[in-house]
């Protein structure tokens, strides 16, 4: 991806990538698979099968990027993020409005233990979303991909996503009619997919 797309000077290079955020812990892809795969950094490591890594169509700099919660069980065994029922429905919606570049990552990358996905039945009562916890362990990867990606703007589905990004306690219904701003990154907030079996 062209680094002109930017006006900022804010990316490009890892000095500035250092700007973007002083805590960043990855400074390139392969840093990320690195840090990510070998992080022992919450008690999700305990139960993962494996890290669940971003997921393209193409290129990993990718126009949009979207972020939701954390993996489920299927995305637990493949390693991808939102390869299982939600990310079949986003798969669906994404195409039906001809995005052509986009980037699916999640907030948390090791499945919450019980964590369930679209018309799963929880399993042993221990469906569950992040907790805050795990979200902060994991802050820093996420950070690090958003300036690996540098996207033109970011979504983020569900409450657990928006409120990590964007630090706020905010009600969700309030944050989804605002446009947010995460450094340069025009962000939006919409529903999650799963949540459309809980209506
Ligand atoms: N739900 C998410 O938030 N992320 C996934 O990868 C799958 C389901």
């Amino acid at each position: 991806m062209a680094q002109s797309r930017f006006k900022s000077s804010f990316i490009g290079d890892r000095l500035a990538l250092a700007k973007f955020n002083p805590n960043l812990v990855c400074h390139s892809w392969q840093e990320l698979e690195t840090y990510t795969n070998n992080c022992q950094a919450c008690g999700l490591h305990k139960s993962r099968s494996q890290v669940v890594a971003g997921r393209h169509n193409g290129n990993r700099e990718a126009d949009l990027l979207i972020i939701g919660e954390a993996p489920g069980r299927v995305e637990d065994e493949r390693g991808l993020a939102f390869v299982g029922d939600s990310g079949k429905l986003l798969d669906i919606m994404l195409d039906s409005v001809g995005l052509e570049s986009w980037y699916l990552t999640n907030v948390v990358r090791c499945r919450p233990l019980g964590n369930r996905t679209l018309f799963e039945t929880p399993r042993n009562g221990l469906s569950r979303n992040p907790t805050k916890a795990e979200c902060q362990s994991c802050w820093g990867f996420l950070q690090s991909e958003i300036a690996l990606v540098k996207p033109l703007a970011i979504l983020v589905l569900g409450k657990v996503a928006a409120r990590t990004l964007l630090g706020t306690a905010a009600k969700f219904e309030k944050l989804m009619r605002t446009k947010h701003q995460y450094f340069e990154y025009p962000v939006w907030v919409a529903y999650h997919p799963a949540s459309t079996d809980r209506a």
